[in-house]
């Protein structure tokens, strides 16, 4: 069967399956259609798990959230957000971990996600200490390449960062936690910029500014908390070149404040032996006009200026996801 978007299960459980003559009617699948493994991942209001499909046997990331949690720190929109995008995303067959359904019982909500088998891309940068330049290319390609498929179905992650980027089974990336993300209106889509939100929801994001983990990421317009425009996520994806290449995040400082001031004074440096191509790639992407970052008067579906930046020189953009992805060492 093809599956398809959060609700209806992957591959319905052998118990059940109608009798032949029936109409098929796939049956919600509960905690019990599976068995629950390892702790593979946890947030402000969820924690992951390898989990087994006791029908097929297949691994999945399962996503638990506490619903007492999200009703106290009214996350309600959060939980929302990220099943959106998921759904928006399901299609997209490369760049984005999938969601194959969600089901609750009285305590907890449960998100069925694909299993990005070679964890955090932060992980693979700690081990090695950072990338050679071929293999950070590869994967600022392949990261471009997902921007691009996201941003033109109006989506917006915002939290865009190396512990929400996962390599699969393959060495391949798959972004994941939309829990911050922003969903465009249709009319928004071509600008690329969004109109302001509602106060309630603003204030909520600025609250969780402010206690999410270290905010190394965020562009200087999202701190302003004033604009949303995927080019926040350009930035972000700046701040993740950077860090492949040279190890640490751009941005770095003993507390959230002095990052912040940092972030806003555009205060960073490169290490010496920075790549002259991929320096020049971060600087049009660290501008603190979002207006004026590389990319950002791109048309189109593809950030053909970012494409067509020498950084990227000799990527095969068509077929990047079929390409064994060089080594990490
Ligand atoms: N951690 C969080 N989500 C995950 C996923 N889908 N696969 C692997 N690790 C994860």
């Amino acid at each position: 069967m093809q599956a398809t978007p959060a609700t209806p299960v992957p591959t319905p459980a052998p118990t059940a399956s109608p009798a032949p003559s029936q109409s098929f009617k796939p049956t919600k699948r509960t905690a019990k259609d599976y068995i629950f493994g390892k702790l593979i991942g946890e947030g402000m209001f969820s924690t992951v798990f390898l989990a087994k499909d006791i029908h097929s046997g297949k691994e999945y990331a399962i996503k638990v959230c506490e619903k007492i949690h999200i009703i106290r720190k009214k996350k309600r929109e959060y939980i929302k957000r990220e099943k959106d995008a998921l759904n928006m995303l399901f299609s997209v067959p490369h760049g984005f971990v999938k969601l194959y359904c969600t089901f609750q019982d009285d305590e907890r909500l449960y998100f069925v996600l694909s299993y990005a088998k070679n964890g955090e891309l932060l992980n693979h940068i700690n081990t090695v200490g950072s990338f050679e330049l071929n293999v950070a290319k590869f994967y600022a390609a392949e990261l471009l390449l997902a921007l691009e498929k996201m941003h033109a179905k109006g989506i917006i992650h915002r939290d865009l960062k190396p512990e929400n980027i996962l390599l699969d089974e393959n060495m391949h990336l798959q972004i994941a936690d939309f829990g911050t993300a922003k969903i465009m209106d249709p009319k928004e889509i071509k600008s690329g910029v969004s109109i302001q939100e509602e106060d309630e929801s603003r204030n909520e994001r600025s609250r969780k500014i402010s206690f999410v983990g270290t905010p190394q990421y965020v562009s200087p317009e999202l701190l302003h908390n004033c604009l949303d425009t995927r080019t926040s996520d350009l930035w972000a994806f700046g701040c993740i070149i950077y860090q492949m290449i040279s190890g640490l995040p751009p941005f770095r400082a003993a507390t959230e404040f002095l990052i912040f001031q940092k972030i806003l004074k555009m205060e960073y440096e490169f290490p010496e032996g920075f790549p002259a191509d991929a320096k020049d790639l971060v600087e049009k992407l660290l501008v603190l006009d979002h207006s004026k970052r590389i990319g950002a008067d791109d048309q189109g579906e593809t950030y053909e200026s970012i494409r067509n930046h020498p950084f990227f020189a000799g990527i095969d953009w068509d077929n990047i996801w079929e390409q064994t992805p060089p080594t990490i060492s």
